[in-house]
């Protein structure tokens, strides 16, 4: 299969933002990095670690080894949550070799009446009272987003967030097809602007004073969130309730990054989903479409490793692209969702690193998407790499999750 970037023209609708390009024709043409595919042996002994390797040099940064042993202490239990449905927990995480981290709060939703259950992780932009509508779940007192359309005030959470997430996680319908979810807020891990990482886990693990600058190759804040990710799969291997070994990881735009580069790195996760990761996540890097490299690491620089912001305007120049992070996932299954009217995103970039992605499933014997044209909307394609480009905008929705809990139950209930 082709490795160059499949040009078609044709002009999106989309409101123009200065010096964004939406027009298809002017995508580029950049030759992707070759796989240099040979044996599933040779993948997963040999390429499969220098390519983290180099994801980790280049884009997100290396977690560090030394962190030390988290501690989970159950703080609330509720056996009839959600009308009793489901049992809630919550669980505090804390690092005790590393005081200075706050730790963070998971709230875990079990199926009622059923066995261990298998379970969707991840983290929230609002906290766990916005994700969850039931009025007991304690607020969040750690900094937010500034946000007058989200209630944030002086940086808090106030009564008026409860639930406002609720629809990007519908809880019932999850537990409902007896899957369990486990949910913390990232601001928890490390509050989501520049200088977050002075009071988050990144100053607790790696720096004594503020101002220091980071090094290439050091990680950055999807680093920090991704890791947090993995201690919630820590703690899910001790919860009766849950399948330790049935866990999807899930995140939407930088928390779809996130899930991407938790996935990668932690094989514990047995289904990988990325909703409209766009750029830094599923979207190929070198093509010149919606968000770009040069756009991501001026605005959020401080999500990557410095690395990555010299291939700003030179993605060509990058040793990886996005298709070879996807790979990283193989042979797992993971699903790339994209939505019709989040041309930031580009869609069609997040389908193509999927395309290009396959021929590394192809090697296990296993079909990635299938198909060779990014399908048209609404129709999920895909065996062990599933995409989609739902209908509306940039956020989570019912139809995606459906197609999830699809994807989920398909490769689980063998
Ligand atoms: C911005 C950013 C995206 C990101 C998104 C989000 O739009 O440019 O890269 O995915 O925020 O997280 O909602």
């Amino acid at each position: 299969s082709s490795l160059f970037l499949l040009l078609t023209a044709s002009a999106l609708a989309q409101t123009p933002r200065p010096g964004v390009n939406y027009d298809e024709a002017k995508v580029g043409t950049d030759r992707l990095p070759d796989l240099k595919l040979t044996t599933a042996q040779e993948w997963t002994q040999k390429r499969r670690p220098e390519i983290l390797e180099l994801f980790e040099d280049y884009v997100y940064g290396k977690t560090p080894a030394n962190i030390g042993a988290p501690k989970f202490e159950v703080t609330a239990t509720k056996a009839d949550a959600l009308g009793g449905l489901a049992t809630r927990k919550f669980i505090h995480v804390s690092l005790p070799d590393r005081p200075a981290w706050p730790g963070m709060d998971v709230m875990l939703y079990t199926p009622n009446g059923t066995k261990a259950a298998p379970c969707f992780v991840g983290l929230s932009f609002g906290g766990n009272h916005a994700v969850s509508t039931e009025p007991d779940v304690p607020l969040s007192t750690r900094w937010m987003r500034e946000s007058k359309e989200k209630h944030i005030v002086d940086h808090r959470a106030t009564e008026a967030t409860r639930g406002t997430e609720s629809s990007r996680w519908p809880l019932e319908m999850i537990l409902k097809q007896g899957f369990a979810v486990a949910t913390a807020y990232y601001g928890d891990i490390e509050p989501d602007h520049a200088d977050g990482w002075k009071d988050g886990l990144r100053a607790a693990v790696s720096r004594d004073g503020a101002g220091t600058v980071w090094k290439d190759g050091e990680w950055g804040a999807i680093g920090a969130w991704a890791w947090g990710l993995s201690r919630i799969a820590d703690y899910l291997q001790t919860d009766a309730q849950v399948d330790g070994k049935h866990l999807a990881v899930i995140g939407h735009s930088r928390l779809g990054k996130t899930s991407l580069w938790a996935g990668v790195q932690d094989e514990r996760f047995g289904v990988v989903i990325s909703n409209d990761s766009g750029e830094g996540g599923a979207a190929l890097m070198r093509r010149d479409f919606g968000e770009t490299t040069a756009i991501i690491t001026k605005a959020f620089p401080h999500w990557f490793t410095p690395n990555y912001a010299k291939y700003a305007g030179n993605a060509a120049a990058c040793p990886v692209d996005m298709h070879m992070l996807i790979a990283l996932a193989a042979p797992r299954p993971i699903y790339i969702a994209s939505a019709s009217e989040d041309h930031w995103a580009d869609q069609k970039g997040e389908f193509l690193s999927g395309k290009y992605a396959s021929p590394v499933y192809a090697l296990f014997g296993k079909q990635g998407v299938g198909v060779d044209a990014q399908p048209a909307i609404d129709t999920p394609v895909g065996d062990f790499i599933g995409y989609h480009n739902r209908t509306g905008k940039h956020d989570v929705t019912d139809y995606d999750w459906t197609q999830y809990l699809k994807f989920a139950s398909r490769h689980w209930v063998k």
